[in-house]
């Protein structure tokens, strides 16, 4: 079989289940829901997928299944099976090109869902029946079955306690020590829930493995392939204006004595940008800083190594490949300010809410009143999805919304009238971000935020447009609340269809 794994099966007698991926595949029937391990291109089964797709792509395995995850995963999971065309329903989160374009091409059925709910969901039979199969992959099993995950949580323990039948791989390029990061904690359903009982980011409250009853595990799978993280975009001017705008507004909010001089948990969304936010504040007076997240990016390292940060709570590590390199090399520094959560609890409303986490999401674009799409480009397209920002954007104690103020070379203006999707709204939002400035809507009313918005954070090409719109829709409609020309509201991204810009030549 060529990787040796019987050491990490601390079980004995599951070692009769070591089986080749390709026989693993052979399990995997047609109709399935498969919950898998995986958090971003991290923590996801690689070797089982890829013999699926491969035996799908020579016409050996005529199946279309359901796949859930705790998020997005890799291409050699999203991306095979999207090319191999066996997806039939996909949730609740992915970023992966061919899986995006299969999406929007309507060969896929997606399911964008708060990362939160996705646990609770599949344990109640929301999502088309319960898990048939779950496939994890893991560093090590335990003595009792307990299955060690790797790097991520997601929704692991879930779908595991729900799963008729579970499917392990044991990633050989993934340390054993990786345990040290993982705390599961499964809540229990109502009515019979209890607070969950976390009231700091770094309180551990459960195990270190997902309990499994070993029964249920059919094939226990090597691989050796490792995560296939992705390099982060530069940190341009744009962003560093952004982290600096973000900075000097913290420094305010401890000036005015609504935030401690350690802040309060932060928490950062996926992609260049957020990192970019979150690695300006190694250069920052603030020290003691902690993370309640979802996942944990390059710009996390940076604040470990400058000392700054006391803890990384979330449910997913998920560096670029230096900083993922970097990380396995230097591991006994970085595990003992890492934890890894299921997504429920990483993501919950309750702990946000008692955290007073500061929540810092990036926008595809916002409207002049405060409503936020993250998801759909031109109101139509399926981006990625909303990720957990709705998790956090409704529940933070603040709650910022990062964007370029352009896109596209300038022809976009991520500032529009009215969004041509909606994921977060007015009343979740109190400050939004962009390289011009900040506009701290907290406390205003539709008409103020207008103002605000525009003038502080559009760019100036656009500025012109968005005050003839508001001053136009309250001369027709006179004192409305919120003035609106329903007939113009998409004029922005109308325009940019028709022209392929949303400037007025
Ligand atoms: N209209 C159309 N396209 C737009 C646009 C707009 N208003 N604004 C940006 N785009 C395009 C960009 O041009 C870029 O396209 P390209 O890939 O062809 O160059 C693409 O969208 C991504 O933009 P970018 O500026 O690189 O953004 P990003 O990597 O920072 O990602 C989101 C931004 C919103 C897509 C991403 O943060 C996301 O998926 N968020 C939702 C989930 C989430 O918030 N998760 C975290 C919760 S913890």
């Amino acid at each position: 079989m060529g990787i040796e794994i019987s050491d990490r099966i601390k079980n004995k007698a599951l070692l009769a289940k070591v089986t080749t991926a390709e026989a693993a595949a052979d399990l995997i029937k047609d109709g399935m829901n498969i919950g898998v391990s995986g958090f971003t291109p991290a923590g996801y089964p690689k070797a089982v997928p890829l013999a699926l797709a491969k035996k799908a792509e020579a016409g050996q395995a005529p199946l279309k299944v359901n796949l859930w995850t705790g998020a997005s995963v890799g291409a050699e999971l999203d991306g095979s099976w999207a090319k191999a065309g066996i997806l039939g329903k996909r949730l609740p989160y992915q970023t992966n090109n061919e899986i995006r374009n299969a999406i929007n091409a309507g060969k896929i059925n997606y399911t964008d869902l708060h990362l939160s709910h996705v646990a609770q969901m599949s344990r109640y039979g929301f999502l088309g029946g319960g898990v048939d199969l779950a496939i994890i992959e893991a560093c090590r099993i335990t003595e009792d079955g307990g299955i060690v995950g790797t790097t991520s949580e997601g929704n692991s323990a879930s779908f595991v306690q729900s799963a008729k039948q579970v499917i392990v791989e044991i990633n050989v390029t993934q340390p054993e020590e990786l345990e040290k990061m993982h705390d599961v904690y499964i809540p229990l359903d109502p009515p019979h829930r209890q607070p969950i009982p976390i009231t700091r980011a770094d309180d551990r409250i459960g195990t270190t493995y997902i309990p499994c009853d070993p029964n249920k595990i059919i094939a226990i799978v090597p691989c050796d392939i490792i995560d296939g993280t992705r390099p982060l975009a530069a940190i341009d001017d744009d962003a560093k204006a952004m982290s600096g705008h973000l900075i000097e507004f913290l420094q305010n909010e401890i000036k005015q004595g609504r935030l401690p001089k350690n802040l309060l948990p932060l928490q950062s969304g996926v992609g260049s940008v957020a990192n970019a936010v979150i690695a300006g504040l190694v250069n920052s007076p603030f020290e003691n800083l902690s993370v309640y997240t979802e996942v944990v990016q390059d710009g996390m390292f940076d604040l470990i190594d400058a000392g700054k940060l006391v803890v990384a709570s979330g449910t997913s590590l998920s560096p670029s490949p230096d900083a993922l390199k970097h990380f396995y090399a230097n591991i006994g520094k970085y595990l003992p300010r890492l934890i890894l959560r299921p997504q429920e609890i990483s993501n919950s409303p309750e702990i946000a809410r008692r955290l007073g986490v500061i929540a810092m999401n990036t926008a595809i674009e916002y409207d002049i009143y405060g409503h936020v799409n993250s998801t759909h480009t031109l109101g139509t397209k399926m981006m990625n999805g909303i990720g957990g920002s709705g998790d956090f954007a409704r529940n933070a104690y603040l709650t910022f919304f990062f964007t370029n103020s352009v896109a596209k070379k300038g022809d976009i203006s991520s500032v529009v009238p009215m969004c041509s999707h909606i994921d977060s709204t007015e009343h979740d939002i109190d400050v939004f971000v962009t390289e011009r400035g900040v506009a701290d809507v907290r406390g205003l009313s539709p008409k103020e935020r207008a103002k605000v918005i525009i003038e502080k954070t559009a760019h100036p090409d656009y500025q012109p447009l968005l005050r003839d719109y508001v001053k136009r829709a309250a001369d027709k409609l006179g004192p409305v609340h919120t003035p609106h020309l329903l007939d113009e509201a998409l004029s922005f991204h109308t325009r940019f269809i028709e022209t392929g810009s949303m400037k007025v030549k």
